[in-house]
């Protein structure tokens, strides 16, 4: 499965940690599209690239990282196709995939501990949405 991976400065060292992870999966190919460095970078520039390659239907899955996840998720849920689920827990990383067929986690990089952000990861990529009454509610969001 091929991932897109983004974030601001403030969520740089928490992308690198979520980056080497994926790439250490064999089923996973990340596509890495900045920030490089922890050099001050605005979130909505790396948001909006994500949300427009989501949409696009170039990437099916996505994770955007800034400093609370806030300000991620608050962007790329403006473009119509994309739900972005900012998560703070396993157990709202599962639910986000399996009920709303979340297709990008946004998480904090000064909010979230390492350990949880790669658990959040896996669960993430690993559940499938349930379909069902979950799709006939989807398709009451626009
Ligand atoms: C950057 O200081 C910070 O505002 C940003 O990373 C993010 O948390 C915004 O929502």
């Amino acid at each position: 499965m091929d991932i897109i991976i983004g974030s601001d400065h403030a969520g740089f060292d928490l992308k690198e940690e979520c980056k080497a992870h994926l790439e250490g999966h064999a089923d996973y190919r990340v596509k890495d599209i900045g920030a490089f460095s922890r050099d001050s970078v605005d979130y909505p520039e790396v948001a909006n690239e994500l949300a427009q390659a989501i949409v696009k239907g170039e990437y099916r899955l996505g994770i955007l990282i800034c400093g609370t996840g806030l300000g991620m998720s608050m962007v790329a849920n403006r473009y119509k196709g994309v739900r972005a689920a900012l998560c703070h827990n396993i157990y709202t990383a599962k639910m986000s995939r399996m009920h709303n067929d979340a297709n990008i986690l946004a998480m904090g990089g000064r909010v979230t501990g390492v350990g949880l952000a790669l658990e959040m990861v896996d669960v993430f990529l690993g559940s499938p949405f349930e379909g069902g009454r979950h799709q006939l509610r989807l398709n009451q969001f626009d």
